[in-house]
């Protein structure tokens, strides 16, 4: 049966600087969904690509001393260094310098000049050089780009026109006939309100003010105008118009599944690309889908405003599935995130060292040391091991749900629901209490209880897989699979896949505990991610986000009853007294030194009356772990010590494990 097929695109970036982690966001989020079509059974086309062209990397090359193609293949090689570092999958990577991108833009640009939807005018209007989008005064924003917030300057110029008024009605009509065709819905409603319904203006299509763009074939002096140039990437690539070797491709994919886009460009691709498509008589893709941005405490990061982070240096120091899992779990889908260098190492710690790394490592282990080793005979239809068969039996359907609706983030986290469950049922099945063989039947138990934690272990890995496509082979390394078929999502059909027999490998740890405290001081030297960005918009995205945030925030409900996001907010940790002294000057407070996983913390606890300080050395206590550090007495402290205490505080105990417990453990 032939595939069904599947095509995805992100925008193609400016070759006018260096990428950043904003553009891998995108990028990134493509390719896991690329991959995951892939492994769907889907025919995937996954497309990115550069845009060289426009007067900013004409003054840029100038500045450099080099010709515009010199400039722009430096760039775009170090775009496709970002991209490998990544793995990126894609299967086409499109260059608007390329012979057969300049044809298909040329001959569009004569098709549509032909059938009179473009047309000769003179153009008086503002410009932002900058973002390279023409505006009009009532679009400006304090007499400034809406954009980027920077000056417009005033052109006066001969300039081809398309007529996108024409189509306008057909368009709306489109959108409201279609409600997935602007993702999130949001979106459409502005692209709507604010643009389509109070009308649209003719687009200029060509400048005669630089050089540096696709020559209009038959009026030499004008250069198609940045947008018509970039836009018909999508289709160029796939042979449309040119005699480019891919071009059955063009019959094969388009129209394009989904075209993801910032939301800044959301509306030269809801508008003037279904326009274009509309004007050659070439269905419409089926979604665009606009992404939030990644912003510093500060505001957007951007390569014009200089404030970037750099994703070589962050995959050189974590490695790449550790930025790839980041990006992907920590930005909610469709809104803005914030990107700090705080967050990703917890991430990293807590998310893929505690959780997956150290359930990997854990079942291993066991199974080397109770089973030499070798994955055990074991029942899988009794009770042991029945909540973690249902999990699985529904687990991939649940994935595939929020992955067709391009929520990566729910998908990761029903992924790691299943990790979470493994830990529960580790501390409910004691394997190593079961090894001691004090009962009947124990033994049993035990190697039914490991044959479900390898069996999970696989089921993690090959849901990862498109999100981590290098930490997934690991795992199957540890786990001893080599059976491909092992590795498919049709093998997660039926609980049970992993042989019986298969000898497991010890590993290096998938992902190694990082000193937070250390590690987090070095990155800010780096890239200040908490630095005040005081540029207007980023200073405006801030308030936008704290009001959305403040909008959002009646989630609790009348009872009181809080969401499980909201739970997940707070971080608690075991933590091990190292030292515990009275605070000089304070007569409640005592200060701890605790260790909590690699990291040292001091924190404050206004419990003096109640304790020998002496006596709390030594013991595992539960601390909140990502409370904001405080001073207080001239000391800063570190986060929170739980306690139990009656209303009047006159009686109160520390809280701590049942059983002696590692330090550093999440505590949920
Ligand atoms: O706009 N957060 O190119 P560009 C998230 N050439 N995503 C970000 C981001 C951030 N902070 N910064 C950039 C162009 N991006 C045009 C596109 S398409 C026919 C032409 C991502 O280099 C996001 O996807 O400015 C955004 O839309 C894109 O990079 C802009 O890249």
């Amino acid at each position: 049966m032939e595939k069904k097929k599947f095509m995805i695109t992100t925008p193609i970036y400016y070759a006018s600087g260096s990428l950043h982690i904003g553009h891998c966001y995108t990028t990134v989020a493509a390719d896991a969904i690329a991959r995951y079509k892939r492994a769907s059974g889907y025919d995937v086309y996954f497309m990115t690509g550069s845009d060289e062209h426009g007067q900013k990397v004409e003054r840029k090359a100038k500045e450099a001393g080099v010709t515009p193609k010199q400039y722009v293949d430096d760039v775009v090689g170090a775009f496709l260094n970002v991209w490998k570092h990544l793995n990126i999958s894609y299967d086409g990577f499109v260059r608007t310098t390329d012979e057969y991108h300049k044809l298909t833009a040329q001959r569009i640009f004569k098709k549509l000049y032909d059938q009179g939807d473009i047309y000769k005018s003179e153009y008086e209007g503002l410009y932002c050089t900058p973002c390279e989008a023409f505006w009009l005064e009532r679009q400006l924003k304090d007499g400034c780009c809406p954009d980027c917030g920077r000056p417009v300057e005033k052109v006066k110029e001969e300039s081809y026109f398309f007529r996108l008024s024409k189509y306008a009605d057909r368009l709306i009509q489109h959108i409201r006939d279609n409600p997935d065709f602007i993702q999130p819905t949001s979106r459409t409603n502005e692209m709507l309100n604010n643009f389509l319904l109070p009308g649209l203006e003719d687009l200029c299509v060509s400048r005669t003010t630089f050089k540096w763009g696709i020559p209009v074939d038959f009026d030499e002096r004008h250069v198609i105008y940045v947008w018509v140039d970039a836009l018909t990437n999508y289709i160029s690539k796939l042979g449309y118009l040119n005699d480019n070797a891919d071009s059955k491709l063009m019959e094969k994919y388009w129209p394009c599944d989904v075209h993801l886009v910032g939301k800044e460009i959301v509306r030269f691709h809801t508008i003037i690309w279904p326009i274009m498509l509309m004007a050659l008589g070439l269905p419409l893709p089926s979604k665009v889908f606009g992404h939030g941005w990644l912003v510093l405490e500060g505001g957007k990061m951007s390569k014009s405003k200089g404030n970037v982070v750099d994703p070589l240096v962050l995959m050189e120091r974590y490695g790449t599935d550790a930025i790839r899992y980041f990006l992907l779990r920590e930005v909610p889908f469709g809104s803005d995130g914030i990107f700090s260098n705080e967050a990703l190492i917890n991430r990293i710690n807590t998310d893929l060292a505690n959780d997956l790394g150290n359930m990997l490592s854990r079942t291993v282990a066991m199974i080397e040391k109770y089973f030499d080793g070798t994955v055990p005979e074991a029942q899988t239809d009794g009770e042991t091991g029945r909540s973690l068969r249902s999990i699985c039996e529904t687990l991939p359907h649940d994935v595939e749900k929020h992955m067709e609706n391009l929520r990566i983030p729910e998908a990761l986290q029903s992924i790691w629901s299943l990790i979470d469950n493994c830990n529960k049922f580790i501390d409910d099945t004691c394997p190593w209490i079961l090894a001691k063989g004090e009962n009947e039947g124990d033994r049993e138990k035990l190697a039914s209880v490991l044959y479900h934690l390898a069996e999970c272990m696989r089921y993690t890995a090959v849901l990862i897989a498109p999100f981590l496509p290098e930490t997934a082979p690991r795992m199957f390394a540890q786990l001893g699979i080599e059976d491909e078929s092992l590795m498919s999502f049709e093998s997660l059909d039926k609980f049970g896949g992993i042989k019986v027999g298969t000898h497991v490998v010890k590993g290096e740890a998938l992902f190694p505990r990082i000193d937070a405290k250390k590690e987090i001081a070095e990155l800010e030297a780096l890239f200040p991610t908490k630095e005040d960005n005081k540029a207007e918009n980023g200073v405006e995205e801030k308030k936008k986000e704290k009001a959305e945030k403040k909008a959002e925030k009646p989630k609790e409900s009348n009872d009181g009853m809080i969401e499980f996001s909201d739970f997940e907010k707070v971080h608690f940790r075991t933590a091990k007294v190292l030292e515990c002294v009275p605070l000089e000057g304070s007569e409640k407070l005592l200060k701890f030194t605790l260790r909590v996983g690699d990291e040292t913390r001091t924190i404050l606890s206004g419990i003096r009356k109640f304790y020998n300080p002496d006596d709390l050395v030594g013991k595992t206590v539960v601390i909140v772990a990502n409370l904001k550090p405080r001073k207080m007495c001239g000391v800063m402290s570190e986060g929170m010590i739980l306690c139990a205490a009656n209303d009047e505080a006159s009686a109160l105990s520390l809280i701590t494990t049942l059983d002696e417990m590692q330090d550093g453990l999440t505590v949920r």
